[in-house]
């Protein structure tokens, strides 16, 4: 017997990142070949949006996905958010060449702020929320913040592109296959300060760090190659990251879903209080998840080059976050 459909609300649904997004999670990409999905697609209320939204949803008609088993297009969270079961809020103001992806939150932040509203007064209890606006852990804090009937647990930021990069990076420093690389993490802000770390990384079993063993490219290549690849791809396309963006989302919500089989991944996701990170900061961890929910990687050690990175990064979202208390 076929599952019963869920619901799946894409915010900024006639942007970039939305069109590389929304025919994925329709062919099952993003919750699997056997789950039936009903879209519910926001964009802001302007003719213009709405007419371009119109046109993605007649392209998403002519695939004839047999996973799709409805969409509506929305002006207005309280009915783009009806019930669902999975909010992936991209709709936000991208950064031009030269900007920091903090410059974004007075544009965006009241974005959040309705969007938490929304959520919690009409989304399904259990929604699993991943910010992908920017910037997007102190977004993924205002929404969490704006939502008080929602578990905070529920609430996340993309740290996933991140972690890819961080991945895609390391292979091609080992020459070893993206795939065999396992316990990498990202720790922290999805920006510049973020902290990639491969100290526990294996490949085999083999020690990533005791392959390359080179602690200045880590410093002066790897960190700021991974740090500064959404301003280089800015740079490079004049746009920012959309496919790539789109399939961070994908892997962090099929993950969430469904599980990593024990594999680690990095999710911005509120602190408990580890690692000396303030609880509910949307800090990026290593996790893995299981039946629908995501653990924290714990009691990892941490060096004195690492606390230096993680004090840097939480500096900054506490910045950040102090920034937008007026909103809460
Ligand atoms: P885009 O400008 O192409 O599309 C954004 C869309 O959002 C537009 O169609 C716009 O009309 C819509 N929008 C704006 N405000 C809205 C609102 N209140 N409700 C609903 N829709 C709204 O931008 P994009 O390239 O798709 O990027 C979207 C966001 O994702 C940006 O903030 C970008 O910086 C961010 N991003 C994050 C990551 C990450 O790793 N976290 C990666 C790439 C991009
Ligand atoms: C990215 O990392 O590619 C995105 O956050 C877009 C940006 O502004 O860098």
């Amino acid at each position: 017997m076929s599952k019963a459909p869920v619901r799946v609300t894409v915010s900024g649904a006639a942007g970039q990142i939305g069109y590389a997004l929304l025919f994925r999670i329709a062919s099952g990409q993003m919750l699997g070949a056997d789950q039936p999905v009903i879209l519910q697609l926001l964009e802001i209320p302007d003719e213009k949006a709405q007419k371009a939204l119109g046109g993605v949803m007649m392209e998403l008609e002519d695939c004839a996905f047999p996973l799709l088993a409805g969409m509506s297009a929305h002006g207005d969270p309280m009915t783009a958010f009806k019930d669902v079961d999975y909010a992936l809020l991209v709709g936000a103001r991208p950064r031009g060449p030269g900007m920091e992806r903090r410059d974004l939150l007075s544009a965006n932040a009241q974005i959040f702020t309705a969007q938490g509203k929304a959520l919690n007064a009409v989304a399904n209890r259990t929604v699993k929320t991943l910010v992908v606006g920017n910037p997007a852990n102190t977004n993924a804090y205002i929404a969490m913040k704006s939502a008080p009937d929602l578990p905070a647990k529920n609430f996340t930021a993309m740290l996933r592109l991140d972690h890819n990069r961080a991945l895609s990076q390391l292979a091609a420093k080992t020459g070893k296959a993206v795939g065999e690389i396992e316990k990498v993490c990202v720790w922290g802000n999805h920006s510049p300060t973020m902290y990639a770390d491969y100290r526990f990384a294996t490949v085999g079993g083999q020690s990533v760090k005791d392959m390359i063993h080179d602690d200045a490219w880590n410093r002066d290549v790897f960190l700021p190659t991974v740090g500064k690849r959404g301003a280089a791809i800015i740079e490079a396309r004049g746009l920012s990251s959309a496919a790539s963006a789109a399939n961070a989302a994908i892997d962090h919500m099929h993950d969430w879903a469904l599980g990593t089989n024990g594999k680690w991944v990095s999710m911005g996701i509120p602190s408990d209080g580890s690692y000396g990170i303030p609880e509910q900061t949307i800090f990026g961890f290593p996790v893995t998840c299981a039946g629908g929910e995501y653990q924290l990687v714990r009691d990892l050690p941490i060096d004195a080059f690492s606390q230096e990175r993680i004090n840097k990064t939480l500096a900054e979202l506490e910045e950040e976050k102090a920034g937008v208390q007026h909103l809460l």
